[in-house]
């Protein structure tokens, strides 16, 4: 098991990704099929958090960014939202300190309206006192909604061309990155979604444009360092072209 993984490892190690964005999903069905209520595979979902952290720290990943709660997450039942916010702020408030102590540097995107002042006061102290720590940046995406920070972005970059601080035509690619969330964030090499489900769900629309994906049958609660390994590996084994021809064919 040890050997296997090094051996996977040492093969992934020459490409590495920077940054792994993830979908936790499948918390519901991995309790439904335990005959379990929802809220419990949320809560073993934060146990694969906690082992995702650590395993991305072992493996040398810069930068992990972790679907949290969608902007269309409101329309679930406002007893299972409750759940969720009930869970952020134990997991901020219970994992602070031990998060901090191992060098994770916590950022978090999304909207912060309609998220309440409370969980609004955690992230900002999680950001703040772990604003210097170099071990990863973990990047919670909550209430987060590629649309709405793309659209927001088009209208700040509008607001200063009205203003006349930049000029409409001269607009480019990196002038919208730089107003989105993810700002100062590199772009995810890879980006793994769990429980089968084969779409962005309005997630890093804009940055994820050459970003490998690995689709994973096993359910967000079953995640951890060995998934993270294997998904890892695929990445490894993929041809990156960006548009252009792979090196064998260029040959
Ligand atoms: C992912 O698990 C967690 C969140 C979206 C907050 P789900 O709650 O979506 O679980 P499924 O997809 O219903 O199984
Ligand atoms: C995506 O999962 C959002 C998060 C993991 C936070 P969902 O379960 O909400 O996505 P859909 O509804 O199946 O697309
Ligand atoms: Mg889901």
């Amino acid at each position: 098991m040890e050997t296997l993984d090094k051996e996977k490892l040492a093969g992934a190690q020459a490409q590495m990704p920077r940054h792994v964005a993830i979908i936790m999903d499948g918390n519901g069905r991995w309790a439904k099929a335990r005959g379990l209520p929802r809220a419990v595979g949320h809560r073993m979902g934060v146990e694969a958090v906690r082992r995702t952290v650590r395993a991305g720290i072992e493996l040398g990943i810069e930068y992990l960014t972790l679907y949290a709660f969608s902007s269309e997450n409101w329309s679930r039942p406002m007893a299972e939202i409750d759940d969720l916010m009930g869970l952020m702020k134990r997991f901020i408030r219970g994992d602070l300190a031990e998060l901090h102590q191992s060098g994770v540097r916590i950022q978090v995107i999304g909207d912060r309206a309609n998220v309440d002042t409370e969980l609004l006061a955690l992230m900002d102290e999680a950001r703040d006192l772990t604003r210097a720590n170099t071990a990863i940046t973990l990047v919670i995406a909550f209430n987060y909604g590629s649309r709405r920070e793309i659209a927001g972005a088009a209208r700040r970059l509008a607001e200063r061309a009205l203003n006349g601080e930049i000029v409409a035509a001269d607009i480019t690619p990196e002038m919208l990155s730089a107003e989105l969330d993810t700002k100062g964030v590199p772009d995810p090499e890879l980006l793994i979604r769990t429980s089968g489900e084969l779409r962005l769900s309005n997630f890093l629309l804009w940055q994820a444009a050459y970003t490998e994906f690995v689709f994973l049958d096993a359910f967000w609660p079953d995640f951890g360092r060995e998934l993270l390994v294997q998904a890892v590996s695929e990445y490894a084994s993929r041809s990156r072209r960006f548009g252009g021809l792979s090196h064998r064919s260029r040959a």
